[in-house]
């Protein structure tokens, strides 16, 4: 340094050196004077553009190291020179690394979509004043429900009324419990009671339940014991990171033996949504392109969950349907708030079932195979696809068709996640 002081005191020309040297040093990785600066590549990390300037209104943070050390990239990033792709799009595809060798593909998805998540901000800070900008935190933690997290032990049904998720319709103790045992955000897990949630940990939670339960759902019930949904890394602000997979519509011009394959998987999460150890019913209230996906594997699985209900069939439903639901600014996170909630009762076993016959199997099966084979494929399609038959008929015709497609799926390797069981087995 004592030469710089030098330069300074003698030498104009030094002084310019010198604060270019220093501007340089500030905004580049550091550079020793007798070496040609080398610029390395750095990502300005938008807080903005991950929404972690909205914390604690947010996801949570579990995730966000990973963002800032670069082990996780977005797509565009190794091709168009480490720019952030645009900020509306609903969700990413990433490459995400633990050693900075293998890379494996993430998605990196919003709760919603960035104009709701502004219309919601917006409405939080006018339900305080006429000021357009405020602390939502502040806000929101003002808010009775809030207050009465706050004090609670227990997550109990009263806390989650009005919230508009299907999986929150109609609630049971032991869900509630499930979610506060298994909730990964927060570092020792393990009990029902919300000791171990810290008041920005409860703020966090109540805002991702009430914004959209997907990181929820895909936490208490993870992938690793079995259920179908892709693995939860982390989340950042307002961002999630999960297993990346191919949606669902990508494959519909597939080979008969990979059509026949996802159908029956699909028929298999379908059964397992409504028959599986934790006596739980799983039901869709909408399906379509991307609500399912293929892992590179070949596993399919529930890719979106934001629509999935949960009905308690071992404790039944506590909160009767006749029941006032107050509604408050909670509710209003991801919509406009105007609806009505479906109400519990109207929830049929079947209905899952039917709208994935009628929405997304014949996209997958029609014209696909040849006669009669394809005859008798169509005809258990109509039948799973009506609503107006019995239970039991939609069953049983969706019974017939696993028996028609099985034999048309083949054994090889291209089918990994089964592969190669299925030489030894056909059970799978
Ligand atoms: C992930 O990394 C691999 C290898 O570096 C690259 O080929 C691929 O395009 C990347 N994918 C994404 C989604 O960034
Ligand atoms: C998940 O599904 C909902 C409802 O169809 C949709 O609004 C949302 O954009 C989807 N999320 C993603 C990340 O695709």
């Amino acid at each position: 340094m004592g030469r710089w002081i030098y330069y300074l005191c003698c030498n104009i020309l030094g002084l310019l050196t010198l604060l270019q040297f220093l501007t340089l040093s500030c905004s580049q990785a550091p550079v020793s004077p007798s070496s040609v600066p080398h610029i390395k590549p750095s990502y300005s990390f938008g807080r903005t553009f991950l929404g972690l300037d909205k914390c604690n209104a947010c996801i949570g943070t579990s995730i966000c190291k990973k963002f800032f050390k670069e082990e996780i990239r977005f797509d565009s990033w190794l091709s168009s020179h480490l720019k952030l792709p645009p900020d509306h799009l609903p969700s990413y595809t990433g490459n995400y690394t633990d050693d900075s060798k293998s890379w494996r593909l993430v998605e990196i998805s919003r709760l919603t979509t960035k104009y709701q998540h502004e219309q919601a901000d917006k409405r939080i800070c006018a339900s305080l004043s006429k000021t357009k900008s405020c602390s939502i935190e502040r806000v929101l933690r003002n808010t009775e429900r809030f207050q009465k997290w706050l004090k609670a032990k227990r997550l109990t049904p009263d806390l989650v009324q009005g919230l508009p998720s299907p999986m929150l319709r109609c609630p049971s103790q032991r869900l509630l419990d499930r979610i506060v045992r298994r909730y990964a955000e927060v570092p020792d897990a393990g009990s029902i009671y919300m000791d171990h949630l810290s008041d920005r940990d409860k703020l966090r939670l109540l805002y991702t339940l009430a914004v959209n339960a997907h990181p929820i759902l895909l936490q208490i019930f993870p992938e690793a014991e079995g259920w179908p949904f892709p693995k939860y890394l982390g989340s950042c602000g307002r961002l999630i990171v999960t297993a990346g997979s191919r949606p669902l519509k990508e494959f519909y011009s597939s080979s008969p033996e990979v059509v026949a394959d996802l159908a029956l998987q699909l028929l298999s999460v379908v059964n397992s949504m409504r028959n599986n150890d934790l006596n739980y019913l799983f039901y869709f209230i909408h399906v379509d392109d991307g609500t399912f996906g293929i892992f590179n594997n070949g596993h399919l699985f529930i890719r979106n969950a934001s629509t999935l209900g949960i009905i308690d069939k071992q404790e039944g439903i506590q909160l009767t349907d006749g029941q006032q639901e107050s509604k408050d600014l909670f509710s209003c996170l991801a919509s406009d708030c105007q609806s009505a909630f479906p109400s519990c009762n109207s929830v049929r076993e079947k209905q899952s079932l039917v709208m994935v016959c009628q929405e997304l199997l014949p996209k997958l099966l029609k014209g696909k195979f040849l006669q009669p084979i394809q005859e008798k494929i169509d005809r258990c399609l109509r039948l799973c696809a009506d609503s107006f038959i019995t239970e039991q008929e939609v069953s049983d015709a969706a019974g017939k068709l696993v028996e028609v497609l099985k034999p048309l799926r083949s054994c090889d390797s291209h089918f990994a996640y089964r592969y190669p069981d299925c030489k030894y087995s056909d059970k799978y």
